[in-house]
């Protein structure tokens, strides 16, 4: 049987840029949703300081209702974006079983998105995957490393495609057990994406490797394709398509989950997900949100 995985991060990635900002108990109901779905791997939120991104300073309350409910069902894998030492320990304390840390490919975008340079970014990560092995003894905790910016950044331009091989390589070599390559601006066409990952298999297993294209150009569907067909199966999405990075100025959502699944189903590849119940819980979502959220699919199908 054919099938991908996809990470679900619209509750991060996409509420992370919002302007409305959804309250515990509305995020609690889109994980209800979202798991009635299919949903089983997807991050909760971030750890990251609350003065950088207000919209992810409820994640510490969210994780906690959510342990209520769901610590139990053993399926379901939440993970949270982790900057540094103190985010670690927030995720040690709620006994979250994976963190995500975050490395830019540029310079100007690591200063601008967690304020120090790449080398000095990848001291902290090295000292929080150590920690988190670590941990081990207690309880694992599995780490997902991102890559930002790898096919263009908003400052630097475009990025040497040797230099993110590198970094890549690197975030597997520090521990993470997968690296999530980052269109951050939603820049990326087929050909770049053909070769960036026919470089990056050359020195990474392809099965650690995932695509995370945001949709700002409307070509995060061929892009996932494209690297689909090259042996990626790994895709992170977003509900709704909502959200961007904040410190990417312009950058739209990542690509929404209802429009990656129904072109994955349409080929007769699994994803384990319901895409009717994700339009019914794009719509609620919608409503929560006082706005007509991106995904093409959910439009189309919530008309009806
Ligand atoms: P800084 O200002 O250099 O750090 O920020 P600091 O150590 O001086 O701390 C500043 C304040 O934040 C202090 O509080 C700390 O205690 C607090 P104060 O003493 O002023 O009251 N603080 C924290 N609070 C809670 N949790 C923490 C934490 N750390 C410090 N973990 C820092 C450095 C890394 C913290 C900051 O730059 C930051 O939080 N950046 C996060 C930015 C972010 O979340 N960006 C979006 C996610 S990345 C993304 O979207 C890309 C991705 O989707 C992939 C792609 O699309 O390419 C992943
Ligand atoms: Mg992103």
């Amino acid at each position: 049987m054919k099938k991908v995985r996809l990470i679900e991060v619209g509750l991060r990635d996409g509420l992370q840029n919002e302007k409305i900002n959804l309250s515990v108990e509305h995020r609690l109901e889109l994980i209800n949703q979202l798991v009635g779905a299919g949903v089983e791997n997807f991050e909760i939120g971030a750890f990251v300081s609350p003065k950088w991104v207000p919209q992810m300073a409820c994640t510490e309350d969210l994780v906690i209702q959510y342990n209520k409910k769901y610590k139990s069902v053993k399926k379901l894998q939440p993970s949270v974006l982790v900057p540094n030492e103190i985010g670690l320990e927030k995720a040690i304390s709620h006994q979250l079983g994976e963190i995500a840390i975050f490395a830019s490919c540029s310079e100007s975008f690591s200063q601008k998105n967690i304020n120090c340079s790449i080398s000095e970014s990848f001291e902290r990560f090295e000292k929080i995957v150590k920690l988190a092995q670590k941990n081990n003894q207690q309880y694992k905790i599995k780490v997902r490393g991102y890559l930002s910016v790898c096919f263009g950044c908003p400052y630097d331009g475009l990025i040497d495609e040797k230099k993110v091989v590198q970094l890549a390589k690197k975030l597997i070599d520090i521990g993470c057990y997968e690296v999530s390559i980052g269109d951050t601006i939603g820049i990326a066409h087929v050909g770049q994406v053909e070769s960036l990952f026919k470089k990056l298999m050359k020195v990474i297993p392809v099965k650690k490797l995932a695509g995370h294209f945001h949709d700002t150009r409307g070509q995060a569907l061929a892009n996932i394709l494209a690297a689909y067909k090259l042996g990626i199966r790994t895709f992170d999405s977003s509900i709704g398509g909502l959200g961007g990075c904040p410190y990417a100025r312009g950058a739209t959502g990542n690509v929404a989950t209802e429009d990656v699944v129904y072109m994955f189903h349409g080929m007769g590849i699994q994803t384990q997900l319901n895409l009717a119940q994700l339009i019914k819980t794009n719509a609620w979502l919608s409503q929560a949100m006082g706005k007509e959220l991106p995904s093409k699919v959910a439009r189309v199908e919530n008309l009806k």
